[in-house]
This record gives structure tokens, sequence and C-alpha cells, in this order.
């Protein structure tokens, strides 16, 4: 299977990325094949519901990095998503980017893909509701399957790193999609 994380937080060696890199790890070493996008590194605009994307051939209007994007995303079979908590959401790239998945809602091109979605937060699983909520909502709508969370404790950068058994989590995880 193609597995395809996209990652959206501003650090390179932080909490999300350490997770996300244990699970495609796993991932990698039970022979699928791996990707990830660090969405802050991306110029993607915010979609301005022109609606351009809800006629076919069903695509956006804008020429920026989510054409590239688009592409991967395509090819995935299980898409990872890896946000922070900010302000008991998704942070605001990640966001933004997700708001550009519009045109799924017209093309069902997501239809029947899995996603794993991965959040560390200061204050720990419960925190983050909301914006699980959001993602059973959201996918719900595309047909995407929620394969598994990873809801995690961690605020300084190694945390996730230094915590007994996080990694070893994703990683199987990844071992076992
Ligand atoms: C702008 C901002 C908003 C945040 N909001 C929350 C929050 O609402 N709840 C929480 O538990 N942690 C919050 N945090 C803490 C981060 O979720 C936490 O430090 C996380 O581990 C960062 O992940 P990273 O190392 O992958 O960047 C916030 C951090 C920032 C910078």
């Amino acid at each position: 299977m193609n597995i395809l994380a996209l990652i959206g937080s501003p650090r390179k060696n932080g909490n999300t990325v350490a997770v996300v890199d244990a699970l495609l790890s796993g991932a990698k070493d039970a022979g699928h094949e791996t990707d990830s996008i660090m969405v802050y590194d991306k110029n993607i605009l915010p979609c301005i519901d022109c609606r351009r994307c809800q006629r076919g051939p069903f695509a956006c209007g804008f020429h920026d990095d989510m054409g590239m994007l688009y592409e991967k995303i395509s090819g995935a079979d299980v898409l990872v998503i890896g946000t922070p908590l900010y302000w008991y959401g998704a942070s605001a790239p990640m966001k933004t980017c997700i708001d550009r998945f519009r045109p799924y809602v017209s093309s069902r091109e997501l239809e029947g893909k899995g996603a794993i979605v991965i959040v560390p937060s200061e204050e720990g699983p419960s925190a983050c509701d909301p914006l699980m909520h959001m993602f059973r909502l959201s996918f719900q709508y595309l047909g995407v399957q929620l394969l598994d969370s990873l809801l995690i404790k961690a605020y300084d950068r190694d945390d996730a790193r230094q915590s007994p058994g996080i990694l070893e989590r994703a990683y199987a995880l990844g071992a076992e999609l």
C-alpha cells in the first residue's frame, strides 16, 4: 500500500514528526511505500469557495503546491494526518490544507481510503475531542475510513521521544497496516 503522511507542525524535530516518522518506519518495514509532506513548507492558498471544483472535472482553480499534494493524495491508500493541537483544533496550515480537500466532495476520490490521525498536545487525549469530532464528521462526509488515532500528551519538543512506549505504539500501528 501507499501511505502518505501530511504533517502540520512547524517543528522539524517536534512531537508530531517523531510519532509520524515512527509510524512510517513501521509501515516501511512491513513492505509499504511511504511518503511525507511538511505542510508548513508548502505554499497552500486558502479555499475561497469559488465552487469551480464542484463542477467536472472537479479541479481546484488555484495553481499552488496543493496541485502536487492532490497527485500524492490520489495515489495514497492511507493518509496519516499529524497535527499538533492548536487551540483545540488543527494548526492553521493543516486546516488550510484540509479546506482544500473540497474537490473530493464532488469527485468522491477519497472514498475507500483509510486515515490515521496523530495529535500531540500539552493537555492530552481528552483535549482532542473537538478536533477528533471534526475529523470523524469530515471523513464520514468524504467516505474515508478512520482506521486509528494516536492522541499523545506531549509539550516540549522531545516529550514524545522520551515518553515510554509512544514511538513503539506508533511503529506497531504502521507495521500492522
Ligand atoms: C499556538 C499554539 C496553540 C496550542 N494550543 C494547545 C491547546 O489548545 N491544547 C493543548 O493541549 N496544547 C496546545 N498547544 C501545545 C501543543 O499542542 C504541543 O506543544 C504539541 O506537543 C506541539 O507539537 P509539535 O512538537 O509536533 O509541534 C498549543 C501550542 C501552540 C504553539
